[in-house]
């Protein structure tokens, strides 16, 4: 299709869809109120159709609208999408900005970025001066940073929503038809817009292949293609969309499932003899922009699409044609595990919601089917009814860290749509405490106030601090980036083309010098940089060239962030002396001493942060079957399978974490919050805040360097 028919078709598309109707009512409840809540069945038109009212009612004299998206693969695909209807360039009226990818302008009236990113501009600017409206979008997918941002905007609004501007913010929050009541009640009972919207039937069955037994199996991605291949062989003509849980999962099926239709003979195999072709596209997360710009084309005649998708189609985005859902059962969701006391990604049984959800996606246009691959006793025993919202399930540490910096000091009683547990917001806490981000009253140190403008992880960002302040951030800078993209090292499906892979990965990894995961990064990353060829050089080692390509430029903003630091505070200075592997390793062992494991029998290490853990090194690092020396080690990260395994590994020497090490249980987590807690009295706080300010006059300037 040419650009200028595409354009025509999208006009004509959006005037059908069901907000169209209620345009002039909506920018009028917008104009009335400071805070509205609009509900309406996914694929209504609230993401790409209400900026674009608010554009043409006048809004932007007074500012940018920002609408916020929980996922980045939305807020890009969706600003592309608004852009072509809008008839300009992306990147001018109409711009997206994700962590690392800003594609906006000073013309810039429509940005669509990620919920990190507004509260990270939060912090630089708490009056939000440059909009005049802030959409939050997908509440109800209730990711952690979307949460916080409606606590700070219903203080805001509900107290001075004209503090440090010159006109009031007005914020519109959008979400699917769930907890409607809930949320107007949290907005000091605000209006609710509510979008109807007409939905066809969709006709569920459950499976044989997965019940509760199946918890921890991996069989589904082959159950799903065989499933998708049957819908394909004997079902009417209409596209498929495929749920799993993630990239290599989705990789896995669509190379399985085209195997499998390469053996499609279309005369006699398929029943609806309209069929002739499948075309299969995998949508997930870091996958390139062009090409997920694909999945919304509609296939050409006689093609079946069929998307194999992580969860980001179940509500962020709407894929028109679908008829067929095949739904695995399962999602990877990013879970606090109290027996490693750490963050890990995990694939875990759906919610009943969730379920719903995705089966409703066949029924948009027309009549669909969804094709489950659990039996009922997998819905009844190991399904949850509703998806615990992210702030109740992981780390809180650089949300704390953030709302500190806002001024927000009392975080136990900041007002959450839903209150985590107050032991995981203490353990925050106590790890800003470790990594020195706050002292012991809970206040942020001059080195939580430079950690937070860092979009990472608090201990890679004292890491990466502690390396800045020894003047060689040059060695940890690319370490942080290449832990920041997806993973570098290409897996390939077929045996002897892995064992390929990797021999060639421990190659890269010897090449480094000292066997250190870290270093391995670090090396992969001057190689290819300083390579005159850097793509084949990517493809001769078995590395992904996209993600390295990613790693450069995340490699420039941080350290573009880094120089802006260094100019414009008192930024701390230290010196050492040893030899550039040892400084590498030591800078790291600032941020990952709360990852700190001992050999304790054999090839099991016991980790040092009160859990004690028992743990394994992974295959897929360097140090996998190194027995000898290797006494102490950190660890990037965690994998639970039937045991704990962990990944990216360096070793250290005890001497340089002895002095770190008892920050681990010396403090007292109650003491880091009592401020915060209800049982203070302002008595009491007064006297506590004068005896810790004679202190303070006693043991001035706080050493950052610590
Ligand atoms: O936000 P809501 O779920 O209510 O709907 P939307 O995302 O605004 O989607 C409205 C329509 O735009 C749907 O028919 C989508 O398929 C379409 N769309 C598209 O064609 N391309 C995009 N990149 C995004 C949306
Ligand atoms: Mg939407």
């Amino acid at each position: 299709m040419s650009k200028s028919r595409r354009r025509e078709s999208a006009d004509s598309e959006s005037k059908e869809l069901p907000i169209y109707r209620h345009r002039s009512k909506l920018v009028d409840a917008v104009r009335e109120n400071s805070f509205l809540l609009v509900t309406g069945e996914t694929g209504s038109g609230k993401t790409t159709q209400l900026p674009q009212y608010l554009h043409h009612a006048g809004f932007c004299k007074n500012g940018a609208i920002a609408i916020t998206q929980p996922r980045r693969v939305a807020a890009i695909t969706v600003a592309q999408r608004v852009a072509q209807e809008m008839h300009c360039t992306l990147g001018k009226e109409v711009g997206y900005q994700v962590r690392f990818d800003d594609y906006t302008s000073q013309d810039t009236v429509v940005k669509y970025m990620t919920d990190g990113c507004l509260l990270r501009e939060v912090l630089a600017d708490s009056s939000l001066s440059q909009y005049s409206i802030v959409v939050l979008d997908e509440v109800h997918e209730r990711s952690l940073n979307t949460d916080i941002l409606l606590g700070l905007l219903k203080k805001k609004i509900l107290s001075n929503p004209e503090k440090g501007r010159s006109f009031p913010l007005k914020v519109v929050v959008m979400s699917a038809t769930l907890e409607s009541d809930k949320l107007s009640a949290f907005l000091g009972n605000c209006p609710v817009f509510s979008i109807p919207g007409r939905t066809y039937p969709v006709d569920c069955t459950f499976g044989f292949a997965v019940g509760p037994k199946d918890v921890d199996s991996t069989g589904y991605v082959k159950e799903v293609v065989k499933m998708a291949f049957d819908v394909h062989t004997s079902e009417r003509a209409g596209d498929i969309l495929v749920f799993l849980t993630g990239q290599l999962e989705i990789e896995r099926a669509c190379d399985l499932l085209f195997e499998k239709a390469e053996t499609i003979d279309y005369r006699y195999d398929v029943q609806d003899q309209t069929v002739d072709g499948l075309l299969i596209l995998p949508l997930y997360g870091s996958m390139p922009t062009d090409q997920q710009k694909q999945i919304f084309q509609s296939p050409p005649p006689g093609i079946r699409k069929c998307v194999v998708a992580t969860n980001i189609a179940a509500t962020s985005l709407t894929i028109n044609g679908i008829k067929y859902i095949i739904d695995s059962g399962f999602v990877k969701q990013l879970n606090h595990n109290s027996r490693v006391g750490m963050d890990i990604l995990e694939v875990v049984p759906i919610s009943k919601s969730e379920a719903q959800q995705r089966a409703g996606r066949a029924g948009r246009t027309s009549a669909g089917k969804c094709f489950r691959i659990y039996n009922e006793a997998f819905w009844e025993k190991s399904m949850p009814e509703y998806t615990v919202p992210e702030i109740q399930r992981t780390s809180l540490t650089s949300v704390i860290l953030t709302l500190k910096c806002l001024g927000v000091h009392d975080v136990i009683r900041f007002p959450y749509l839903d209150r985590p547990e107050e032991r995981f917001i203490l353990e925050a806490l106590k790890q800003l405490y470790q990594f020195d981000a706050i002292d012991r009253r809970g206040n942020v140190t001059p080195l939580g106030q430079l950690m937070v403008e860092f979009p990472l992880q608090p201990g890679l960002t004292r890491a990466l601090l502690n390396a800045a302040s020894l003047g060689c951030e040059d060695l940890m800078l690319p370490v942080a980036a290449m832990l920041s993209v997806e993973n570098i090292f290409i897996r390939p499906g077929k045996p002897e083309k892995q064992k390929e892979a990797d021999e060639q990965h421990r190659a890269l990894a010897a090449k480094s010098g000292s066997l250190n995961d870290f270093a391995t990064l670090l090396s992969v990353f001057q190689s290819c940089k300083s390579s005159d060829r850097p793509s084949s050089w990517c493809k001769e080692n078995w590395i992904h060239w996209r993600a390295l390509k990613s790693a450069f430029s995340v490699e420039t903003q941080l350290r573009e962030i880094l120089l802006r630091l260094k100019q414009k505070r008192d930024f701390p200075v230290e010196t050492f002396h040893g030899n550039r592997s040892e400084l590498l390793r030591r800078c790291l062992c600032t941020g990952y001493f709360t990852n700190v494991a001992r050999r304790s029998i054999g090839k099991v290490f016991c980790t040092m942060d009160g859990n004690g853990s028992m743990v394994h090194i992974h295959p897929s690092s360097s140090l996998f079957d190194q027995e000898g020396e290797l006494n102490w080690i950190i660890f990037h990260d965690v994998l639970v399978t039937s045991r704990v395994y962990v990944r990216t590994v360096c070793p250290i020497r005890y001497d340089w974490v002895k002095d770190l090490l008892p920050k681990l249980h010396e403090v007292n987590v109650y003491e880091l919050s009592s401020v915060a807690r209800e049982e203070v009295t302002e008595d009491e706080m007064k006297k506590w805040e004068a005896k810790e300010a004679a202190k303070r006059q006693a043991d001035p300037a706080e050493d950052i360097t610590k």
